[in-house]
């Protein structure tokens, strides 16, 4: 699997011929690890039926704008907030003209006016069509806007014509999507993510945790990667495949992950700590499970002794890489975060308010406060997967 593994991908299908390849793109994309979720134009019902996108993608096709019952369910704002990108495949010279132009009068126009992920286009049209002045100039404008063009490949065509039009094969579509996750920001460099929540152990069957899943670290794993680094995860114990191209150490407790913390910091150049490490640990972990029957009383008391500091720890080392870590607080983010950059001696601190359901532990989302010495930044509400791209461009920037 390449960059697309856990990456949340709209599937655009728009009315042209080639239509029928967009189904066994839907499958390659999901052999890629990617979530798909698919949304159609008029003309595209013409050429394929939803029902196929459906069966496939095990979701709803989106195709209506204006249909209350479908906008409830998940609107075209939402649709444009979930893609981490959109590819449009086939993508005909009607839709790429009213995409340059801005239009926005079917639901997929408007997810990608809406939307903030990056979009690739997979043109499929005639050879003339795709001759035309007005054709090349849409996506010379739509080039310059950032948009990524697949394409198209030259032969033969559904019409009988020989030549450039015919839409890419889905395995060439899934090769250029995959560099649209890539990039260099941090090639040569080596980052250290610590992630997931620690487990101390009170005896041998019962421990102290929290609520952490590890998917804000996961996501900053995967975006290091997806930009270059060597990277090495720390993490507790969770329910997450490891992402691509990331060396992955499994740990339990505070105190083994500060030993797997120093043992991989040499050459390190960035350390973000996203893991909730517990702050504290049973002094005595008892050899044999604490039985009710010997305790007297209704209460049990457990003496707890402080667990090492990881990141400030790190932020002590001689040549310390550029040590950023998070806050998890449930009021005054901004005061919170600050106390803790200059108490830890941090470069930066990642504050996000888990007093809330939908972000923080365990969601899916998130929305933090970015706190350094000179100020401090808010990045609204996203999926963690772009979150962790937009903070690792970030901190790329700092190093
Ligand atoms: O894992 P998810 O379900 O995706 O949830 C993400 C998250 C809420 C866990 C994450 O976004 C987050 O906030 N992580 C930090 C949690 C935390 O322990 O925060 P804190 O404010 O208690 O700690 C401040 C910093 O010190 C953190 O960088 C923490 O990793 C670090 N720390 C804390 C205690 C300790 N003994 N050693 C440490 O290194």
């Amino acid at each position: 699997m390449g960059f697309l593994a856990n990456k949340r991908i709209l599937l655009g299908v728009t009315g042209g011929i080639a239509a029928y390849k967009s189904a066994d793109l839907v499958r390659r994309l999901q052999d890629a690890g990617a979530e798909v979720r698919v949304a159609m134009t008029p003309a595209a019902r013409e050429f394929i039926a939803p029902l196929t996108f459906q069966a496939l993608s095990g979701n709803p096709v989106h195709c209506d704008l204006l249909d209350p019952a479908a906008e409830a369910a998940m609107g075209h704002i939402e649709l444009a907030r979930w893609a981490d990108a959109v590819i449009v495949a086939p993508a005909t010279a009607d839709f790429l003209a009213k995409l340059a132009s801005g239009a926005a009068d079917n639901l997929l126009l408007a997810t990608c006016l809406a939307t903030a992920a990056p979009i690739a286009l997979a043109p499929a049209m005639n050879q003339g069509m795709w001759s035309k002045a007005s054709t090349a100039a849409n996506v010379e404008l739509l080039r310059s806007r950032g948009f990524t063009l697949l394409g198209p490949d030259a032969g033969s065509q559904a019409c009988g014509d020989i030549g450039p039009g015919r839409m890419l094969e889905p395995l060439a579509i899934i090769a250029g999507l995959d560099t649209l996750f890539s990039s260099d920001l941090l090639a040569g460099k080596k980052v250290v993510i610590t992630a997931g929540p620690t487990r101390e152990a009170i005896d041998p069957v019962r421990y102290i945790s929290n609520h952490s899943s590890g998917k804000m670290g996961y996501a900053l794993a995967a975006a290091a990667a997806a930009a270059g680094a060597d990277t090495w995860l720390i993490s507790g114990p969770t329910a997450l495949a490891t992402p691509e191209r990331v060396k992955r150490i499994a740990v339990t407790s505070a105190t083994e992950m500060l030993e797997a913390t120093l043992s991989a910091m040499a050459g390190c150049h960035l350390f973000i700590g996203s893991a909730a490490v517990a702050d504290y640990r049973p002094l005595s972990v008892a050899e044999h499970k604490i039985k009710k029957k010997d305790q007297s009383g209704t209460t049990l008391t457990l003496v707890l002794e402080k667990n090492p500091d990881i990141i400030a720890t790190v932020a002590a080392l001689p040549n310390r890489p550029l040590t950023v870590g998070f806050a998890a607080e449930t009021c005054d983010l901004e005061v919170h975060a600050r106390q803790k950059l200059d108490s830890k001696n941090l470069d930066a601190v990642i504050a996000n308010d888990v007093s809330r359901t939908d972000i923080g532990f365990n969601s899916d989302d998130n929305q933090v406060l970015l706190v350094t010495a000179g100020g401090a930044d808010w990045l609204p509400l996203m999926n963690k997967s772009k979150l962790a791209q937009e903070l690792i461009a970030r901190l790329a920037a700092r190093l």
